[in-house]
């Protein structure tokens, strides 16, 4: 891994933060013997059942076969709730843009929540809109602001919530917490997960819903039969085989995540504090925001402004950026640095 980091770093290559996807080198041997399934995708993946992939994923996370739906990318996952419980969904925002696009696909009305005030991101559902809403989202941690939510605060969500809550765990390897203990004390508990933003399966699709056996069974009903493609579906297995491999590259984004936060308060400028794979940065004012974006980019460094339509209920005044490589976050700390310099005050 080392050898190619070098490599790039010498060469002042474009850099691009703006997709969480997982930005590391993947194990070469996982990459080889996946490839050799490529003779074979002329034959269909398993089909509905899935069982063997669901076994693997049930494995990992430490529950049984039947509590798991796997998807095409935890984005399926999020369409088919929003087909299974319709009505009306309450989204905090500011939040992942895809529970509103899939709420607005199923015809449901959308409740949009701000939970982000005076710079701190924290559920303030309210006992009304909890007894009314057929779908609740939870982020956690939430995307963009990095957030992580306290086991309480979903269990009294879970309690008070007459319609499903469904928590999005796509970032679960870089928090390290879950819900999975909860599945069977409350039946209208949905987690989601993902093989993008940790395995770097990102390409392929792949993600999976966990919860009590009726629940999954319902689900199903509401995704094609062959949601997971043939290489996804092996893909599954071969990178669990190399778990030690992936926590150590997770450790090192952690820490490369945590110096960038770090140097970028140093600099003046407000970045949140993280628990997923990426740091969003608020500045003072929509024009200040427009000004770095486009000195990050004059630079060749790429990143996910809130104008953008990733997500709901992001302000201008925030950027979003990813964690890449350790020489990718060090020449954005340098850039920054020179844009201070250069404006000679802090943001
Ligand atoms: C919070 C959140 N949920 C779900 C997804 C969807 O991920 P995927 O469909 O690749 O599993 C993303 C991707 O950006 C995300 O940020």
């Amino acid at each position: 891994m080392r050898d190619r980091i070098k490599k790039k770093s010498s060469q002042k290559e474009k850099i691009f933060l703006t997709q969480s996807y997982f930005k590391y080198p993947l194990p070469e041997e996982m990459l080889k013997e996946l490839s050799e399934e490529l003779k074979d995708i002329n034959r269909y993946p398993s089909g509905g059942e899935y069982t063997k992939l669901r076994q693997v994923l049930a494995e990992y996370v430490g529950v049984k076969m039947e509590n798991i739906l796997p998807t095409n990318g935890s984005d399926e996952v999020i369409e088919i709730v929003s087909r299974a419980y319709k009505g009306e969904v309450l989204i905090p925002i500011p939040t992942f843009s895809q529970y509103e696009v899939s709420a607005d696909r199923g015809g449901l009305s959308k409740i949009l929540v701000n939970c982000l005030i005076d710079g701190v991101y924290s559920f303030n559902y309210s006992a009304q809109q909890l007894d009314k809403a057929s779908l609740v989202w939870i982020c956690n941690p939430n995307n963009p602001t990095g957030t992580r939510i306290p086991q309480e605060n979903i269990i009294n969500i879970l309690q008070r919530a007459k319609g499903m809550v469904v928590v999005d765990e796509c970032n679960y390897e870089y928090l390290g917490e879950t819900v999975v203990d909860l599945i069977d004390k409350y039946e209208n508990l949905i987690i989601s997960r993902s093989f993008s933003k940790n395995f770097g399966l990102a390409g392929l699709r792949l993600g999976f819903a966990i919860s009590n056996p009726q629940n999954i069974k319902r689900l199903a009903t509401f995704g094609q039969y062959f949601r997971v493609n043939r290489i996804a579906e092996k893909a599954a297995t071969k990178v669990l085989k190399y778990l030690d491999y992936y926590r150590k590259a997770w450790e090192k984004i952690k820490k490369v995540r945590d110096k960038f936060i770090r140097e970028i308060n140093e600099l003046g400028f407000s970045a949140y504090n993280s628990q997923a794979n990426f740091v969003l940065i608020e500045f003072k004012n929509k024009e200040e925001t427009e000004r770095v974006w486009k000195h990050l980019k004059e630079k060749d460094i790429y990143t996910l402004p809130g104008w953008e339509n990733e997500f709901s209920g992001l302000d201008d005044q925030f950027i979003r950026f990813t964690i890449g490589e350790e020489w990718e976050m060090d020449r954005v700390v340098k850039v920054l640095s020179d844009y201070v310099k250069k404006n000679q005050k802090p943001i």
